[in-house]
């Protein structure tokens, strides 16, 4: 099978009220991880690529071993660009053969945004290739926020109709509380589930995407902190909240952060544990198992997409 879209998997995907998971890949490692994950749960993965992974690691690296993963495993992959910028880079990515590309037009004006991804659903679509795009923007970790500029960066219900009619995109991201990073929220995480609620209404069968999703579990954060990091107050979004937007319209949930921590906690563990090692084949085989075990904790307690291949 080669590198499919998102369109049968969201599809089924809502109608069977569970969502796709995608992970962000950076090398050989992480992709391993994810995949061995979807393995052995036979389940469908998006896996995306940010600009800062296209700089690191070269995109036609990375294209390769996500080529590589769709021959070794047969499951449904999609291979998707995070947070594309401008036009100019999902060409660039929609060229190179992704099959799913971002246009991240929320830092710009309500009619700027319209056009950019306009834009890029027109060439997109003209190549078979899918667009997500973003309305609303997810708070910076370390942003301070008081209520109502907080309240400006919600995505705006009234405006998803016309933004979706106009520009045709495949899938939208909305902003209802999530953000970035390892540090989501300094008291109690909320989400704001009217908004997602008041958008499924106004766009009936249409994937919704959450972003900054990652549940920062507080045993990796241990792991990183005994084993001489420093992640005090690290917090994410509890998963039962992601489970209630799983079951609502929202059809991909973004993971990254997750991954890191426990990819470099078992790093980091290893290292302390056998300091005279300096074979990078003992330190990345047990990062990598840990992301094949956090995805697929993923895949099949939060996604509820183990089995649906
Ligand atoms: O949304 C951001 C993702 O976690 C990717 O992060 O831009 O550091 O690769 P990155
Ligand atoms: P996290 O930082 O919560 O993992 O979010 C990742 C993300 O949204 C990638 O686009
Ligand atoms: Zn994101």
């Amino acid at each position: 099978m080669p590198l499919v879209t998102t369109t049968e998997m969201f599809a089924k995907a809502y109608a069977g009220g569970y969502a796709i998971g995608a992970f962000n890949v950076n090398n050989m490692e992480i992709i391993q991880g994810i995949v061995e994950a979807g393995k052995a749960n036979n389940a469908p993965l998006i896996l995306q690529v940010s600009a800062g992974a296209r700089k690191y690691a070269n995109p036609t690296y990375l294209k390769k071993l996500v080529e590589a993963a769709v021959e070794d495993s047969g499951l449904p992959i999609v291979l998707h660009l995070d947070h594309g910028d401008t036009f100019e880079t999902c060409k660039s990515c929609i060229d190179s053969g992704f099959t799913s590309v971002m246009i991240d037009g929320s830092h710009h004006s309500f009619a700027e945004n319209i056009a950019t991804t306009k834009r890029v659903v027109e060439y997109a679509h003209d190549r078979g290739v899918v667009v997500e795009a973003e309305l609303g923007r997810l708070a910076g970790v370390e942003d301070e926020v008081d209520v109502s500029s907080e309240d400006s960066a919600y995505t705006r219900p009234e405006e998803v109709q016309e933004f979706v009619a106009k520009t045709g995109v495949d899938s939208l991201a909305i902003a209802i509380g999530t953000s970035h990073g390892a540090f989501k929220f300094q008291s109690t995480p909320k989400l704001r589930f009217d908004i997602l609620e008041e958008v499924g209404r106004l766009l009936p069968n249409f994937p919704i995407v959450l972003h900054g999703a990652s549940s920062v579990p507080q045993d990796l954060v241990k792991m990183i902190n005994e084993f001489g990091g420093a992640m005090p107050g690290a917090q994410g979004v509890p998963e039962e909240l992601l489970r209630r937007a799983a079951a609502m319209s929202v059809c991909k949930i973004n993971i990254d952060s997750d991954l890191r921590v426990a990819f470099t906690g078992n790093i980091r563990k290893y290292m302390s544990e056998n300091p005279s090692h300096f074979d990078p084949r003992q330190y990345l085989s047990p990062a990598r198992s840990a992301i094949t075990d956090i995805v697929s904790h993923k895949l099949i307690n939060v996604l509820g997409c183990a089995g649906k291949a």
